[in-house]
């Protein structure tokens, strides 16, 4: 089905007459993705909580995993003769790996960036130095196989003023996707996305998306976003990052997740996006709605007998009421489970919700009446 290099294919049906929002049939080598797509973080080759079963159940189209973790367990060797991590987890579905670099440098604060790659101190009992390079990452994620992958990057927070460092992660995120696509052993079944970097510079950002625009690749992901910025300055990078990059392929917002930067973000062009927060704060007993965000560990959830959400019709919301998950939500396993498949219930019918109006042409009304349920009060 898929022409030589070119494991993917975007095929565009409906544009949002007054915005940037477009729907899309994303094609992968294992399956079908309708865009735009938020795709859930299964960090270890498991999405804390969810058997692949129910999550293909729920009508999950692709899930995200993280190279360095599975790379250090269970490692190069056991996934490549499990014969990748689609057959090792049971998930046959669309994959996407992220490069590994932002993790590590996100979760430990001692993390190195230099030429070579990211060097930090490794997950694994001996706790010795490791080096993760472009080549390492992407043999890693040629033995994950993903369908999606995505180039290591040099990703500064938004919040670092220093311009001259901003540009040297520029310019080194450029050199650094050349040396993913020169590793890169599976281009016919494996994609490689570049990262435009460049936090809140205008002008970086134009550079490194037009540096990326020149390869020959099948999408591009917008990075370094969503770290302490205000929204207007968020905002305003996507809008001006989704008009620098092609209008025929995929976009991909990273480590993006809350309802409303979903729907401000796909008027703005974005077609894919991903982050930890629903499935997390899932963890925390916390539970997602329309109107907001329910904390079932509150007392005023003891005696209310009615589900997370009426419209919502997730196992959880169909069978168990906010007084029975306020009793179990410090009973881990349980509570986990359910809360963990009501939010991705959530965010896959804020997904859907989002396709439909746009595919109806009512995309305008669909956002008018999603900030009016999320902010009653500045009507
Ligand atoms: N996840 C969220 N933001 C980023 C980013 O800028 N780079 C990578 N690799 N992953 C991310
Ligand atoms: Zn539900």
């Amino acid at each position: 089905m898929f022409a030589k290099n070119k494991p993917l294919i975007f095929n565009i049906s409906s544009e949002c007459k007054t915005s940037k929002a477009r729907v899309a049939k994303m094609i992968l080598p294992h399956g079908e993705v309708d865009t735009p797509v938020f795709m859930p973080v299964g960090t270890q080759g498991t999405l804390k909580g969810m058997l692949p079963e129910q999550l293909e159940k729920l009508g999950l189209q692709i899930l995200l995993a993280n190279t360095y973790h599975l790379g250090t367990k269970p490692g190069v060797e056991v996934l490549k003769k499990a014969g990748g991590l689609h057959k090792f987890m049971n998930w046959n579905r669309a994959l996407l790996t992220d490069s590994g670099g932002f993790q590590m440098v996100s979760l430990l604060k001692l993390a190195e960036i230099t030429e070579e790659g990211v060097k930090f101190q490794s997950l694994n009992e001996q706790k010795a130095e490791v080096m993760l390079t472009p080549e390492h990452s992407i043999e890693i994620q040629n033995a994950i196989g993903a369908d999606i992958i995505m180039q290591l990057d040099d990703v500064v927070k938004t919040t670092n003023p220093d311009k001259k460092r901003i540009e040297e992660s520029v310019h080194r995120t450029t050199r650094w996707l050349d040396r993913c696509l020169t590793a890169h052993k599976n281009p016919d079944t494996q994609n490689i996305f570049p990262i435009v970097q460049g936090t809140l510079y205008e002008d970086l950002r134009i550079i490194s998306a037009n540096d990326h625009i020149k390869r020959d690749v099948n999408g591009f992901a917008i990075g370094g976003l969503s770290g302490g910025e205000s929204k207007d300055d968020f905002w305003k990078v996507v809008h001006l990052c989704t008009n620098l990059l092609p209008k025929d392929k995929p976009r991909y917002l990273m480590g993006v997740g809350f309802a409303v930067d979903l729907v401000v973000c796909c008027a703005l062009g974005v077609d894919m996006f991903d982050c930890v927060f629903p499935t997390r704060t899932a963890r925390f007993g916390c539970a997602l709605a329309m109107t907001g965000q329910l904390n079932l560990k509150k007392k005023e959830y003891a005696k209310d007998f009615n589900p997370i959400d009426k419209d919502c019709n997730c196992n959880t919301c169909q069978n168990y009421t906010r007084a029975y998950l306020h009793g179990v939500v410090t009973l881990y396993p349980v509570a986990c489970h359910l809360l963990t498949e009501h939010n991705l219930a959530f965010q896959l019918r804020l997904m859907q919700n989002i396709r439909d109006s746009v595919q109806e042409n009512r995309f305008p009304e669909f956002v008018g009446n999603f900030m009016v349920n999320l902010y009653p009060d500045k009507k």
